[in-house]
Formats: structure tokens, sequence, C-alpha cells
């Protein structure tokens, strides 16, 4: 699984072998978002998770291009139980 410093790098860097972008790109330093992007930090993780799930399932929409649904199409499992404890730990 993940370790927390993994779910970080992937947070700020994403992962360009999977053309995956940085969510730091959109949701902002410190996961705190802005505008049309949601905040992160503090989530719950059980919530985060379930979100990044359902994307990945087709079973959330609603953003236009489905933005999040092809990032959340990307990642394991495993990485988005460490990115959901990496998120909702950051005060
Ligand atoms: C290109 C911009 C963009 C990138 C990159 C991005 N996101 Fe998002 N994210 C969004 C937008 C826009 C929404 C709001 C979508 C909606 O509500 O329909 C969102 C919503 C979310 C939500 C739901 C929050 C809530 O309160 O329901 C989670 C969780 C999330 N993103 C996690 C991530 C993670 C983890 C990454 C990196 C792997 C990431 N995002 C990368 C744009 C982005």
């Amino acid at each position: 699984m993940l370790n927390q410093s993994g779910a970080e790098k992937l947070y700020y860097q994403g992962d360009l072998h999977r053309l995956l972008p940085a969510c730091y790109s959109c949701h902002g330093p410190s996961a705190v978002g802005g505008g049309l992007f949601p905040r992160l930090a503090g989530q719950q993780s059980s919530y985060l998770k379930e979100q990044l799930i359902a994307w990945k399932k087709n079973e959330r929409s609603g953003d236009p291009d489905n933005t999040m649904g092809h990032i959340a199409s990307k990642l394991k499992d495993s990485e988005i139980q460490a990115l959901a404890d990496y998120l909702s730990a950051i005060k």
C-alpha cells in the first residue's frame, strides 16, 4: 500500500507516466481549494474515498468534462485510500 509520502507526491506531482495531473494544480496548496475546486483538506477520509471510488465506477458525475472521472479511473484503490488518508489529515 502507498504510504503517506507517496500520497503527498501524487498530490503535488501527479504521475507523468500515466498522464495523471497533479491534484495540486486544481485543488491548490494544502488542498484548500478555491473557485470551482472544492477543499479536500480535513474532509472525512471515508467521504473522500467514496467520492473517488464513485467516479471510478461512473457513479458520480456532474463536472462538465468528467475531469474527476478521468482522474479517478487512473488511480489504484490503494492510492485512493492513501490520498484520502493524507488529505483528511491536513489541517
Ligand atoms: C483539472 C482539475 C482537477 C485536478 C487535476 C484534480 N481535481 Fe479533484 N476536483 C476537480 C473539480 C472541478 C471537482 C468538483 C467536481 C464536482 O463537484 O462535480 C473536484 C472534486 C474532487 C473531490 C470531491 C470533493 C467533494 O467535496 O466532494 C475529490 C475527493 C477530489 N476532487 C480529489 C482529487 C484528487 C485526489 C486529485 C489528484 C489525484 C484531484 N482531485 C485532481 C478538479 C480537479
